[in-house]
């Protein structure tokens, strides 16, 4: 169903190319070394490309707020291909977010059928109180459901304005026969992606969405179409620094020193300008050159580092001025784990993952099955050594149970050079899964009456 190289977010197939999708989609390399008190998953690569990361970690620096938006598929049990995204989100809370969880019920009915009623049991008793398990503040963490914030269905309106279904189409495959709530299940969620900026959910200020990649192709819509919306834009200028350029559309004309006819009113034009002009100034800039009449200002001092200030300070003016004022999202992706069986993991295939709240016994079966990276017999594995990158139980101590790395790259010289067989390999994944799952379920039975705790109070 999906045209020329996209990614279905919907579908069961699962791209590995990461390479190829950096490049195709844009995303920026993740740098070692460029988050300060990098998490697990930051350290081990696992978190391979971001959009704007810089902008959340110069709020990280500077004290700034910032939020971290996450939204979960109530349907089917939560696994630990889930818990990646939510060890993202704990990390970004302790390092000063805000945290909102967008219960996605209506994407839920859409795209599997799942009635509301079910939606909201599912994630209350599977994923929240797993975030919780997991080491989510309450204080600092609101959830809420898709179908009972109205806010973000006005935004799935109101942003829906800016696309259409060629866009649609060439981004997710959509065509003729694609049933009509499946195509608002993507609107919705760039409500979800961007509504934690309004004023009344915690205003302007960078919100990052840590997502994996097959997740995307909603970031893209969405920065595509905050873009079009934006009034003010900052681009580099051509002779060094930049410039701000005023976007005129339909329903800013007034505001932007158009009048009815289409002719620049110079008056509330040079007002405009004037006004915008101070409040650079106030940045601490002091050459700025304007041309009122072609809507530009330009900041020859001003760096690529200076950007995002003079944006927030720009939004804001929009929205004094009554616009939307928003800031595309910031995005961080992980890789995925790869499936126990050696596919995709997935909840509908209960081999291919260890649930949240697996027995021992099953998680031990699933470990003792998975495909190892050593050699047919012990004398080649002596001699060759094991190959980590295709041995699961090594890739689950590295994404989820081994949260020591001296204690993971021991594992890995050991076994790499010989010394250490597969089956040992397993039976250490096994050791640390069973204090991790023992660990999980104790803090879901001290959670377990602290799930309100969590929820937005629209979503009691
Ligand atoms: N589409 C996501 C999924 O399939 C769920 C979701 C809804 C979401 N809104 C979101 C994820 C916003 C991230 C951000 O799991």
């Amino acid at each position: 169903m999906v045209g020329g190289g996209n990614i279905d977010p919907w579908s069961s197939e699962q791209s590995t190319d990461y390479d190829r999708m950096i490049e195709q989609f844009g995303l920026t390399p993740m740098e070692l070394g460029s988050v300060p008190n990098p998490g697990m998953l930051h350290r081990r690569g696992i978190v391979f490309a971001h959009r704007d990361l810089d902008v959340i970690t110069d709020s990280i620096t500077k004290g700034d707020p910032f939020g971290v938006l996450t939204g979960l598929m109530p349907s089917g049990r939560m696994h630990l291909g889930h818990s990646m995204v939510i060890e993202q989100v704990r990390w970004f809370q302790e390092q000063g977010a805000d945290v909102t969880v967008a219960v996605a019920d209506l994407e839920a009915l859409a795209t599997r059928g799942t009635p509301l009623s079910n939606g909201r049991e599912t994630a209350l008793r599977e994923y929240v109180l797993n975030y919780a398990a997991l080491g989510l503040d309450s204080d600092k963490t609101s959830v809420y459901f898709q179908s009972s914030r109205p806010e973000v269905q006005r935004l799935a309106f109101t942003l829906g304005k800016r696309t259409n279904l060629s866009e649609l189409d060439a981004i997710y495959g959509f065509g003729g026969g694609t049933n009509l709530a499946h195509v608002q299940a993507p609107l919705v969620q760039v409500g979800d992606i961007v509504h934690p900026q309004l004023d009344d959910f915690g205003g302007l200020r960078p919100i990052v969405v840590p997502v994996g990649v097959d997740q995307d192709p909603h970031l893209r819509l969405t920065r595509d179409i905050t873009q079009k919306t934006n009034w003010f834009n900052v681009k580099k200028r051509k002779s060094g620094g930049l410039t701000v350029a005023l976007s005129v559309q339909e329903d800013n004309q007034a505001e932007m020193g158009v009048s009815h006819s289409g002719r620049i009113d110079m008056d509330s034009r040079a007002k405009l300008v004037g006004n915008i002009v101070d409040s650079i100034a106030e940045l601490g800039f002091s050459d700025i050159k304007s041309n009122p009449k072609h809507g530009t200002i330009e900041i020859p001092g001003a760096t690529m580092g200076d950007r995002s200030r003079i944006r927030i300070m720009l939004l804001q003016i929009e929205r004094d001025l009554g616009g939307l004022g928003l800031m595309p999202p910031c995005s961080t992706y992980h890789r995925f784990a790869v499936g126990m069986t050696g596919d995709k993991m997935s909840s509908s295939k209960p081999e291919s993952t260890i649930f949240m709240d697996d027995e021992i016994e099953s998680m031990e079966r699933k470990v003792k099955r998975a495909i190892s990276g050593g050699q047919p017999t012990v004398e080649e594995h002596r001699r060759l050594g094991g190959d980590v990158s295709k041995d699961v139980a090594y890739q689950y101590l590295q994404f989820f149970f081994e949260s020591d790395d001296a204690a993971l790259a021991e594992v890995k010289s050991e076994y790499e050079s010989g010394r250490m067989l597969a089956g040992e390999v397993k039976q250490i994944c096994i050791d640390r899964a069973t204090d991790w799952l023992i660990d999980i379920k104790q803090r879901r039975d001290q959670m377990e009456d602290s799930i309100a705790d969590f929820l937005a109070p629209d979503a009691i």
